[in-house]
């Protein structure tokens, strides 16, 4: 099964995405997580995207459909969760072109609905280990114990360099802008999906695993 996970910036798409890999055992292609990989490690796309996203623009498409292509391949037995890609109507048809090459096809496309305020909220208070990538908030999420991750014991943490308020809005206009329309495309062949983002993860969890299970329209939102 190969899905896209559709929402703005902090509509959840990383969490869900990675609950689904712990559950389902589906491969996660963040591109997000790919281009955060590029610069740190200071490749060329990396230097290319690192300005754009401090800005809270969007990279190329040229440069994220190639970073997808390159990726594809570890999924094709276990099923792919596309989380923030695709983003614009040309990385829409890139994907389709892709999967296609493999003879492979999008089974759901699940939009989060979410309200754009909280999730300003949401963004700023996030943060995560910086040993082990674990993701923790201000207010929905503190460690156990004070200044000492959960996961593996460590005491230092990060947080992303686009996740200021001023940046945050850029992004959501981003993606009102230019992912937003890509909807149409794919309520026109069937494939959308939706789902209540502002509800408890757990919540959220539920409404998705009730779409993967093919559970009757009425128990999931559509
Ligand atoms: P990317 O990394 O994809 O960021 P994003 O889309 O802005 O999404 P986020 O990771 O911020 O949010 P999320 O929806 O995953 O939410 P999360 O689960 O973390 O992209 C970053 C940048 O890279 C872009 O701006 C662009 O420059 C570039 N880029 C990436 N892909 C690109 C592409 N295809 N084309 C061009 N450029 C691209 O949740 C957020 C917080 O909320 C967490 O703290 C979480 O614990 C909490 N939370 C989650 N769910 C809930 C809930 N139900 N209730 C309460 N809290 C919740």
């Amino acid at each position: 099964m190969n899905i896209i996970l559709l929402g703005p910036p902090g509509a959840g798409k990383g969490t869900q995405a990675q609950r689904l890999v712990d559950t389902r055992g589906m491969v996660q292609l963040s591109t997000g997580d790919m281009l955060r990989a590029a610069v740190k490690a200071g490749t060329p796309v990396g230097l290319k995207a690192k300005a754009v996203m401090e800005a809270g623009e969007l990279v190329s498409d040229a440069i994220v459909s190639a970073l997808i292509g390159e990726h594809l391949d570890a999924s094709q037995d276990r099923g792919a969760i596309f989380d923030g890609f695709p983003r614009t109507k040309h990385q829409a048809a890139a994907l389709e072109m892709l999967l296609g090459e493999k003879g492979r096809t999008l089974d759901h496309v699940i939009e989060l609905e979410v309200d754009e305020e909280a999730l300003v909220e949401r963004i700023t208070g996030r943060f995560s280990c910086a040993n082990c990538g674990v993701g923790y908030h201000d207010r929905f999420k503190l460690p156990k114990v004070e200044k000492t991750c959960d996961v593996c014991g460590a005491h230092e943490f990060k947080r992303r360099p686009d996740d200021n308020e001023q940046t945050v809005r850029t992004r959501m206009a981003e993606y009102r802008a230019k992912t937003a329309p890509i909807l149409p495309y794919y309520e026109e062949r069937g494939l959308v999906r939706r789902v209540d983002g502002m509800a408890s993860v757990e919540e959220v969890a539920r409404q998705i695993d009730a779409i993967l299970d093919g559970l009757p329209a009425r128990a999931v939102r559509l």
